[in-house]
């Protein structure tokens, strides 16, 4: 391959994790006004995204503890950041690294030679759905893929679920929150086959959409896709699925499909499971009905312990504290199961000032509840308390204003 491209940009040696990299060098592509935005770098690396990649390194070495992982797949790569740590850390045997960008490509080639794993990662230059689909062609089938895309994962759903193998696992970014969580509705009917809300736990709507509408996907071809770990962070989704074949395996996780009942009134909202949903649909009057989306757990909790026991093997991740704080909130809230109250909108509405969140949430325990924050927001409650009992405790919180 020609090496061009590094003829033609400025590029920058960076670390992250236990990698060294060239990537596009932010200052030749930074605003007067100081601004960057990765995407205007003619290779995409966003040093933001370092959270969600420790978290895939840490899944994968947690999963690499039980299973040989042979083969990663890192379908829309950019600098081959991702398939490269998976080697170097994760205890990959073999990674692909693929992007349909030639010149990403020529990248991904130096980033291979810089870190001595050319034996180890191989580059290709496909559409990602090509990608998936030539693998079993090859005789290949992934134990883990990544999608790591601009906007929505759907596009590579069908071919990634199709190339994995039976036990193995996908994970997928979706950075088009405005649709999932209701600002563009037509798009989120378009892509996800659900209708979002904008209400005050959009961002659990979301999440809950999107698993949904994978879940389907993947049942459409008898394959299961189990959400294992699931969350949002810094205006994304992630989510790690299990993918098992099996038209029976696939059914019994559309038992899991439903919607969130919404009271408008007094801002109830309960987990519905059935599927397809009420025809009630058109979201007029008392209670709006969201979905259809997930209605089972984010996650597994067994896998989030795992994690957790990891986090110290791995001493370089730079994101590692608050990997922990995550899992930590996601371990309470994977066990509850319940859509999140903002404690702010139910204070508005019964016109008294907030208490503090962490009083709040002893109160509810001390009747025997379970609570805790959520991490889709700060001002987020987690609990299997019915709405009268949080205001209950609220009211014996603080004094009316
Ligand atoms: C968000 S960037 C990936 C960032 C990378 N995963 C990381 O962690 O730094 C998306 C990449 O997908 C590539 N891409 C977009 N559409 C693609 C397609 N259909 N097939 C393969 N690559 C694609 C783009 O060239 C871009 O490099």
């Amino acid at each position: 391959m020609s090496r061009n491209v590094m003829l033609k940009y400025p590029f920058k040696r960076i670390r992250e994790g236990k990698v060294e990299l060239l990537v596009p060098d932010p200052k030749a592509y930074t605003r007067p006004d100081g601004v960057y935005e990765p995407a205007w770098a003619p290779i995409f690396y966003n040093p933001r995204m370092v959270f969600n990649r420790d978290i895939t390194v840490l899944f994968l070495y947690t999963i690499s503890k039980h299973r040989n992982i042979e083969l990663a797949v890192d379908s829309l790569s950019g600098s081959g950041v991702r398939g490269i740590r998976f080697v170097v850390e994760a205890n990959s045997m073999e990674a692909i690294v693929n992007d349909r960008d030639p010149e990403a490509c020529e990248l991904m080639e130096e980033n291979i030679r810089l870190n001595n794993v050319s034996e180890k990662v191989k580059v290709f230059c496909f559409d990602a759905n090509l990608l998936h689909y030539l693998l079993p062609e090859i005789g290949l089938r992934a134990d883990f893929i990544d999608i790591d895309p601009f906007g929505s994962p759907i596009p590579f759903i069908d071919s990634a679920v199709w190339a994995t193998r039976s036990n193995g696992y996908i994970a997928v970014t979706a950075t088009d929150t405005a649709a999932l969580t209701g600002t563009y509705v037509n798009a989120c009917l378009r892509k996800y086959h659900s209708r979002p809300l904008k209400v005050d736990c959009e961002k659990e709507v979301g999440l809950r959409i999107l698993i949904a509408s994978i879940v389907l996907r993947a049942a459409s071809r008898d394959i299961a896709a189990e959400p294992v770990l699931a969350y949002y962070a810094d205006y994304y989704y992630r989510i790690f699925f299990r993918i098992t074949r099996g038209a029976r395996r696939a059914d019994k996780l559309i038992e899991n499909l439903g919607y969130i009942k919404y009271d408008v009134e007094t801002l109830e909202r309960t987990l519905v499971k059935g599927y397809p949903i009420p025809r009630n649909t058109n979201n007029s009057g008392k209670n709006m009905y969201i979905g259809p989306l997930w209605t089972g757990s984010l996650g597994n909790i067994g896998l989030l312990d795992e994690i957790d026991k990891h986090i110290p093997e791995l001493p370089w991740l730079q994101t590692a504290s608050r990997i922990k704080l995550l899992i930590d909130r996601l371990k309470c809230e994977y066990n509850v199961n319940r859509v999140y109250y903002r404690l702010d909108r139910i204070c508005s509405k019964i016109h008294k000032s907030m208490p503090k969140i962490s009083e709040l949430i002893e109160c509810l325990r001390s009747k025997g509840y379970s609570a805790c924050r959520s991490h889709f927001d700060p001002r987020g409650i987690t609990t299997n308390a019915p709405l009268e009992e949080i205001i209950s405790c609220i009211n014996s919180l603080v004094q009316t204003f």
